[in-house]
């Protein structure tokens, strides 16, 4: 075992954790993953991974001589140097981030910790500010519940997390940045060790994740806890402001005739820009823009200071599945009755996630008008089927056999598959080739070229 190898623990196999845990073990580290979702934990031990990421199963079996996974965190935390939560932290009605997973996580770590030793305990989980705090308090409260007050050390630490679905395990080999908030040098020290492999690049990639060519060290961001926090609904807010923003840009370039993808190219080389989060579309969805916005809101409320911006990019962003609906009203001459075939389900490509989608968001207001909805997704069709057993829709194999016979077809994720269809094949078979491309996926003139009444956004 290499002396820079850290026992740990990642609490919480989601997304985050998953990913987190699986990166970590291929990169040196002991670690292992508990959930309490025991499913989970049996695919996991199978060598199956729950969640559809790119270089995932490959990576959890390179790491396997490091990487265990247990259901239940207290039986398992004793023996870490360092222990990790990566729950989830959902929405409340009232918009504010529920930590409720994060106490009773951290509960549950504080059981099973042992007298005499030390840990760094890292929150890894989007969280309210000041949730350092509250998660030293429980930890706090527990021991000495346990008859264990003074006798066990534990320092909180917070470190964000800022992978995105479909490139998370290449997010997490290769980052921007790694954030840490720290109030002590010991846990700083032990989240460099942690991160070594990563800011250093020492590793060798994993086959099917090879690093990017002219990718350049990250930096260690090392803050405090609370502006750790605030990094993060920060670094959410801007770029859910950003989508949005081209999308308000996008309604007025429909109204003058312009194309919002060239103004996007345009304002998009400017460094102070910078061409990214700038395509015009159904608006962003997923688990985290949504409910990090809702949260800044909530925080702003619960402040006393309005968070105006934020609060604007969330109504752009519904505003932007309302404008798709009313457009394909006007194309169809109404609804009701239609047959609208639906591309994508997934909240972006790369992922079966499908928590906040604009496809979802979509079909439902579709269905609220009486159309009849078919879709398609090359890997969330099973998630759908398990997850929404209350939408009346049609799952097709393929997208041909959705096209058939329909009256519209509506790109809602820009899967690359979908790039390639036969565009000609798709529109001869429909009763009205009408296609809304919600993600601005195809090229207007080829697409007019192949018989389809082309709507795109902001174009
Ligand atoms: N998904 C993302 O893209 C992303 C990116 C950055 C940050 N985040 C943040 O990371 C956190 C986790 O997000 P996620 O998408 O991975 O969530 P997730 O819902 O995919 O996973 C959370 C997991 O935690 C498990 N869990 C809950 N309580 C537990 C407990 N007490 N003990 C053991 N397991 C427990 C659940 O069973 C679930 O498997 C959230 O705060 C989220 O905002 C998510």
């Amino acid at each position: 075992m290499s002396p820079d190898s850290i026992h740990m623990v990642v609490v919480g196999a989601g997304y985050v954790g998953l990913t987190t845990g699986v990166c970590l073990a291929y990169l040196g580290h002991h670690v292992t993953c508990a959930d309490k979702d025991p499913e989970k934990i049996a695919l996991l031990k199978r060598g199956k991974s729950p969640i559809h990421e790119q270089g995932m199963e490959e990576v959890m079996s390179l790491a396997a001589p490091r990487l265990a996974f247990a259901e239940r965190a207290p039986e398992v935390v004793g023996d870490a140097d360092l222990v990790l939560i990566a729950v989830g932290t959902p929405c409340k009605p009232s918009g504010q981030a529920d930590n409720r997973y994060v106490e009773e996580a951290a509960r549950e770590i504080a059981a099973g910790l042992q007298p005499g030793r030390s840990y760094t305990l890292v929150v890894k989980s989007t969280v309210p500010i000041g949730t350092n705090r509250r998660v030293a308090h429980v930890v706090e409260q527990t021991l000495a519940d346990r008859g264990l007050n003074g006798k066990v050390k534990v320092r909180v630490a917070s470190n964000p997390e800022f992978l995105s679905e479909g490139t998370a395990l290449q997010n997490m080999l290769y980052p921007d940045r790694i954030v840490i908030g720290v109030d002590n040098p010991e846990s700083a020290d032990i989240l460099r060790q942690l991160y070594r492999p990563i800011l250093e690049q020492t590793f060798d990639p994993p086959p099917s994740l090879p690093r990017p060519t002219a990718y350049s060290l990250p930096p260690l961001v090392t803050t405090d806890p609370i502006s750790a926090e605030m990094i993060k609904y920060a670094a959410n807010a801007f770029l859910s402001m950003k989508i949005s923003f081209i999308n308000e840009i996008a309604g007025l370039c429909e109204k003058v005739g312009a194309d919002v993808t060239e103004v996007a190219r345009g304002i998009g080389l400017d460094p102070r820009i910078g061409p990214r989060f700038l395509q015009a579309g159904l608006g962003w969805g997923g688990s985290c823009f949504p409910k990090d916005t809702k949260a800044l809101h909530a925080m702003g409320e619960e402040l006393g200071e309005p968070t105006l911006l934020v609060d604007a990019s969330i109504a752009v962003n519904q505003h932007q599945r309302q404008r798709a609906v009313d457009r394909l009203q006007d194309a169809l001459k109404g609804v009701r009755g239609r047959v609208i075939g639906v591309l994508g389900l997934s909240f972006k490509p790369g992922t079966d996630d499908l928590r906040e989608s604009a496809s979802l968001d979509l079909i439902r207001l579709l269905l609220e008008r009486e159309a009849h909805l078919r879709v398609h997704d090359p890997v969330a069709m099973e998630q759908a089927r398990t997850l929404h057993p209350d939408l009346d829709i049609e799952y097709c194999s393929d997208p041909y056999s959705l096209a058939q016979g329909a009256d519209a077809l509506v790109l809602a994720t820009e899967w690359p598959e979908y790039r390639r269809l036969d565009l000609g094949r798709l529109s001869a078979s429909m009763r009205t080739p009408v296609l809304l491309d919600g993600r601005n996926l195809f090229d207007p003139t080829a697409a007019r070229a192949a018989g389809f009444t082309y709507i795109g956004v902001g174009r």
